[in-house]
């Protein structure tokens, strides 16, 4: 009993322990992303990577394609999932405010991200001067042109913040070139497909109107219309971009390859937009307008930017490579620890019930011995006479009731024989077997049978009896009463009787 308490204790306590530590902290960021392209794919594997160094962030991303419908439905079911704090890159200006400020208005930090919104209501802004870019631009065709000739204007999306303000930079720009006309401003939605349609379908119509250059709004649909152009046989057009993303088929390997003419790096920060988020979240001072830097590509710097992104590539490629070793390890570790703990879950339980199964068994032991032996002893002469029942249990344990005159008078026998010669420290099994003219094994088949005990039993505990009773009723020392009683040795006739009674025999007479 006293075990089983100690190894309660012991849980309880590490229980407590558990419940005190500290909790590690646990954000969820959600992430609405109003395309899904290869921009946004580089955004969102630097927002992953950032989460390399920040534990206890979770990331849960959506992505739009496009339509405002799609992004108004996400937002509301990533609030609705318990996310900390949002990031957003809205598709338009005005379409998804409202979702936006619901998130706002419900305590949920937003931060919006490269397009803009018509709502004061975010926490944070993070982008590039697209105004400018669009200006740069503006500056570089005019000049490129040596200021004259004809553009055609792709534009990107027009509710959403970029294609106006790179529109309105762009305009600002060729108005200083009074000789660069643009022919036409064509509204695309930022992917290639639209911008290869749009451009085609204004070709096929505009068969007579000569294009010096395109200026689609992102590399991505500088590139659908340069296809349309060259399709229709124009293949003297330059083009120019804006997004000067790295890798083989990002803005600056174009640039190098004389595909596009120029492009504008639009840069994607991933890993600084999780710092910011994780700054608001660990309410740190953050800035609420955040400019990115950009810079124009062209052939004059293509193959430096390309070599420097290159290498940047390699590096992020490592740090993935690590980051998973570094996750298989870890993941390692914590299997040997819940290992490791369920061994010594399964050491400890074995333990207890090892214990508590040699408590139970003594404590039965003790009690069956006890009982026969006791009961069997304290049936005297004239119980035996008027047929009074014993109480036994037999050697498998079962309760049985011991009856009959023939039973009776041969444990009455066996008793007296007992007790005559209890003095008798040399007395054997044989002499007792042949006093009741038996066999040695007849004897303790008999009495095994009858008590559960064998004769060898009864005999030291008929000593241990009248040992007792002597400490009781005389004054004999007990080292006397011990020899009295046919123990060779006063600390062996002690021993015994501490382990029957429970007490010393000195303790008895006090
Ligand atoms: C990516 C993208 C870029 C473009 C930007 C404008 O989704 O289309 O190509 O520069 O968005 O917001």
């Amino acid at each position: 009993m006293k075990y089983r308490f100690n190894y309660l204790f012991l849980y309880v306590c590490m229980m407590v322990c558990i419940g005190c530590a500290p909790k590690a902290r646990h954000y969820v960021i959600g992430v609405s992303q109003c395309s899904a392209d290869i921009w946004r794919e580089k955004q969102n594997a630097e927002l992953r990577m950032g989460t390399f160094f920040h534990d206890g962030v979770e990331l849960r991303f959506a992505a739009a394609y496009d339509s405002d419908e799609r992004q108004v439905e996400q937002i509301d079911s990533l609030m609705k999932s318990g996310i900390d704090l949002l990031i957003v890159a809205p598709n338009q200006v005005a379409t998804i405010s409202p979702a936006i400020d619901r998130a706002y208005d419900q305590g949920i930090p937003v931060i919006v991200f490269e397009r803009k919104t018509n709502s004061q209501k975010f926490t944070a802004f993070m982008s590039a001067d697209n105004y400018e870019m669009g200006r740069q631009m503006g500056d570089y065709i005019g000049n490129r042109l040596k200021g004259r000739g004809q553009v055609l204007e792709v534009m990107g999306l027009k509710g959403s913040s970029p294609a106006i303000e790179r529109h309105r930079g762009f305009r600002d720009a060729l108005s200083r070139f009074e000789n660069v006309k643009v022919v036409e401003t064509l509204t695309g939605d930022w992917t290639e497909q639209t911008a290869y349609n749009i451009v085609r379908k204004w070709k096929e119509s505009h068969a007579e109107e000569h294009v010096d250059l395109v200026f689609g709004m992102n590399d991505r649909s500088a590139i659908g219309a340069r296809c349309a152009m060259m399709e229709l046989g124009d293949s003297s057009v330059l083009y120019c971009g804006i997004d000067g993303l790295p890798g083989e088929n990002g803005g600056i390997s174009l640039v190098r390859d004389s595909i596009l003419e120029a492009s504008y790096i639009y840069p994607t920060y991933g890993d600084s937009l999780l710092q910011l988020a994780i700054d608001i979240l660990d309410g740190k001072p953050y800035k609420k307008e955040a400019k990115m830097m950009s810079a124009m590509v062209t052939h004059d710097n293509a193959r430096v930017l390309l070599m420097q992104t290159d290498e940047t590539l390699r590096q992020v490629a490592r740090l993935e490579q690590l980051h998973e070793k570094v996750d298989e390890y870890i993941q390692q570790l914590h299997t040997q620890r819940v290992i490791n703990w369920l061994t010594w879950g399964v050491v400890v339980l074995m333990l207890m019930v090892a214990v508590l199964l040699y408590l139970y068994r003594t404590g039965k032991m003790t009690l069956r011995r006890e009982r026969v032996v006791n009961n069997l002893w304290n049936l005297n002469a004239e119980d035996i006479k008027t047929g009074k029942k014993a109480e036994v249990q037999t050697a498998d344990g079962e309760q049985k009731t011991v009856e009959g005159v023939v039973t009776s008078v041969f444990i009455s026998r066996f008793k007296d024989v007992v007790e005559a010669r209890l003095d008798d420290c040399n007395l054997s099994v044989e002499d007792l077997a042949s006093d009741m003219n038996l066999s040695r094994v007849q004897l303790y088949r008999k009495v095994k049978a009858v008590t559960g005990a064998s004769p060898v039993e009864l005999l030291r505990t008929a000593r241990l009896n009248r040992g007792y009773k002597l400490l009781l009723t005389t004054d004999r020392s007990v080292s006397e009463i011990s020899y009295m009683v046919g123990f060779t040795a006063p600390s062996y006739f002690t021993k015994c009787f501490k382990e029957e009674y429970g007490v010393l025999p000195g303790d008895v007479r006090s």
